[in-house]
């Protein structure tokens, strides 16, 4: 297809919702500091958009108060499929398919890279023991279901091979390959990204965004990510928001950001 086709593809029809997450006016600080500070923003559903900004902007913060993991503190607004979940805790986002991923932390560490997929995700009957207890049946084929989503997605990232290593022992760039599978194991809607390429090799930088346009693509779920190399950017991403100061400065295409003066003098200013 080509780049035209594409976009003309993505184009949403009249009446349908373009925008799975808005942001109005949210806040957040820690102590003195505004992390986040009046921003407001939208991510077009379906697309690839980068979060970009200086250090210390607010990209982090802002994604953490988005995914639940930092509690709002009652000062602005987050609508998600256009629901408001500003109150929500953490794992109802993530049931409503709004989903982070999460470094590889010393007690996944002690996991298989297997076993780290097999966490329950939500909705699993096997969690219930009445279930377990009355619907044996039920629970196995979900356990049949979910571990074959698992080999799959260790297939796809190039992982199944070392499905039975303890994933400490992944190298750096395979534990950020392996944090996308764990997360796309709970079928979401909307991933977010923070820094998923930092401190891996280019050729594995290179695998992890050439993944992230196939899911986009094969999938439609909709990436956020926060992103430094902005070549990765620019050859990814559909749309692009740069933070400074805690707040959105500027949206656009990466050449229209790049052309914006506002834009040049934050990142030097910064
Ligand atoms: N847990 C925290 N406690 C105190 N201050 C924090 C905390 N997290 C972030 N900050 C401060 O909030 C501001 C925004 O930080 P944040 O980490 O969100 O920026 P960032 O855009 O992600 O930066 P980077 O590109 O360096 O990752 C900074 O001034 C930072 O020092
Ligand atoms: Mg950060």
């Amino acid at each position: 297809m080509s780049q035209t086709a594409e976009a003309l593809a993505r184009t949403p029809r009249p009446g349908e919702q373009t925008d799975i997450l808005r942001v109005e006016h949210l806040s957040h600080s820690f102590g003195g500091v505004n992390a986040v500070d009046d921003c407001s923003l939208q991510v077009p559903a379906n697309q690839i958009t980068a979060l970009i900004g200086p250090n210390g902007a607010g990209k982090s913060t802002l994604i953490n108060v988005v995914s639940g993991f930092y509690p709002a503190q009652k000062r602005g607004t987050i609508f998600f499929n256009g629901h408001n979940i500003t109150g929500w805790p953490t794992y109802r986002r993530a049931n409503a398919g709004l989903i982070r991923t999460f470094q590889i932390s010393r007690g996944y560490g002690g996991m298989t890279v297997l076993e780290n997929l097999m966490v329950p995700p939500k909705k699993q009957s096997g969690e219930s023991l009445l279930n377990a207890i009355f619907r044996p049946r039920l629970v196995a084929a979900e356990e049949a279901r979910h571990l074959e989503k698992a080999l799959q997605l260790l297939d796809t990232f190039g992982l199944y091979e070392k499905r039975d290593e303890y994933a400490r022992n992944l190298s750096g760039g395979q534990k950020r390959l392996l944090e996308m599978a764990r997360a796309l194991m709970a079928d979401p809607t909307l991933l977010l990204l923070d820094e998923p390429m930092a401190g891996v090799n280019p050729a594995l930088a290179d695998q992890l965004a050439q993944h992230i346009v196939n899911l986009a693509k094969q999938t439609g779920i909709t990436f956020l990510l926060v992103e430094h190399n902005l070549g990765i950017v620019d050859q990814i991403c559909d749309h692009v928001i740069v933070m400074a100061n805690g707040r959105a400065l500027a949206t656009g295409t990466m050449a229209e950001i790049r052309a914006n003066q506002q834009v040049v003098e934050a990142y030097l200013g910064g």
